[in-house]
């Protein structure tokens, strides 16, 4: 069978499942920023997709694609309470490549089922090392629980990074501090731009706080040089005089778009070529081959070349 391909010859080979729209956390760049603009999301409607139906779903976009990697996001996926038996059943397909983006809560239970059940990797999001900042960025406490879930992972023999979302006027000052906790747990972490998803739709620019602020700001403790990008990945990488690794998604100031080989699916079974698309495709009842062909070749469309341009959809939703 002819391989789906968009206008400029790339395939999709990441599938970005988002499994659940609602999270523990509630952090001011991803969630809701009030109950109203939460019921008029407009995609926030029907029922999820449940571990049977997503499994079959899955295998016919697998089918089609011939996937090699897997990342399960939210809201947080960890609420997601099937995750095991899921993570189990994609093992079975053939693919190995299988990770979670998770704010960390939870895991200090879950991460043993998760090891055996087959994941390979996480990435924890963890915004401050000081439990007031961590406050101010997630509008929760959970900080003791987050480190606690991160140790219960790398316990676990689980590779973990941590993303960083860094925004002007919050939580630059901690930088340092989780660039040393990071460096001390010799774990990667990357920093983020913040992105203009949901509510901060054409109002991020308020809190961005660039690659280059970032860079300078740990120029003024660390020496370091950049480590040679990989194809599709999303950070830019560097190293530290001591040898640790840290990376930077600048998804505003250095656009990655031109290599990018991920399709997103939500909750409720539609399908997204591009984080900034607000445009849904539903292939929840599709299992006609063809017609599931043509909602892909649509979600291609969707594709972006050169800018990350955000969305009113929020991160909650698409999983980021
Ligand atoms: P690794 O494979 O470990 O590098 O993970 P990842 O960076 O692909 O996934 P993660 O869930 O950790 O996402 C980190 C950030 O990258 C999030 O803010 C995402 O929104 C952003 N991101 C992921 N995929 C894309 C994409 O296709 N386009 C853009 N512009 N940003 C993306
Ligand atoms: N901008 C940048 N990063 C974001 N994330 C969620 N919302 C945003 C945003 N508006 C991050 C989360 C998680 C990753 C999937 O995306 O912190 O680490």
């Amino acid at each position: 069978m002819e391989e789906i391909k968009d206008h400029f010859g790339r395939t999709f080979k990441t599938l970005r499942i988002s499994l659940i729209n609602t999270c523990n956390l509630a952090c001011t760049y991803c969630s809701y920023s009030n109950d109203d603009d939460q019921k008029n999301n407009a995609v926030n409607k029907g029922n999820n997709l449940k571990t049977k139906e997503l499994t079959d779903l899955i295998i016919r976009l697998h089918e089609r694609l011939n996937l090699g990697s897997i990342r399960f996001t939210g809201g947080e996926p960890l609420l997601y309470k099937e995750l095991p038996a899921l993570i189990e059943g994609v093992r079975k397909l053939g693919i190995t490549d299988l990770n979670l983006t998770t704010n960390g809560l939870l895991l200090q239970k879950q991460a043993s089922a998760l090891k055996a059940a087959g994941l390979t990797a996480i990435n924890v999001s963890l915004d401050a090392t000081d439990p007031l900042t961590f406050f101010m960025m997630a509008r929760r406490h959970g900080l003791e629980q987050t480190l606690k879930g991160i140790d219960a992972a790398l316990h676990a023999g689980i590779t973990v990074k941590i993303n960083s979302v860094i925004m002007k006027g919050l939580n630059e000052n901690q930088v340092i501090p989780l660039l040393k906790y990071a460096a001390d747990q010799q774990l990667i972490i990357r920093f983020l731009e913040i992105m203009a998803m949901g509510h901060l739709h054409g109002k991020a620019d308020d809190y961005f706080f660039s690659q280059a602020e970032i860079l300078k700001l740990i120029s003024t403790r660390h020496r370091f040089t950049p480590v040679q990008r990989t194809k599709s990945a999303t950070a830019n990488y560097w190293q530290t005089e001591a040898g640790h690794i840290f990376g930077i998604i600048a998804n505003e100031s250095q656009p990655f778009c031109t290599d990018c080989d991920r399709l997103r699916l939500d909750a409720y079974g539609n399908i997204y070529g591009c984080l900034s698309s607000n445009q849904p495709i539903s292939i929840r009842d599709i299992s006609d081959p063809a017609l599931l062909d043509l909602s892909l070749k649509e979600a291609l469309k969707q594709k972006q070349t050169i800018k990350f341009t955000g969305s009113k959809l929020s991160m909650l939703h698409i999983g980021g």
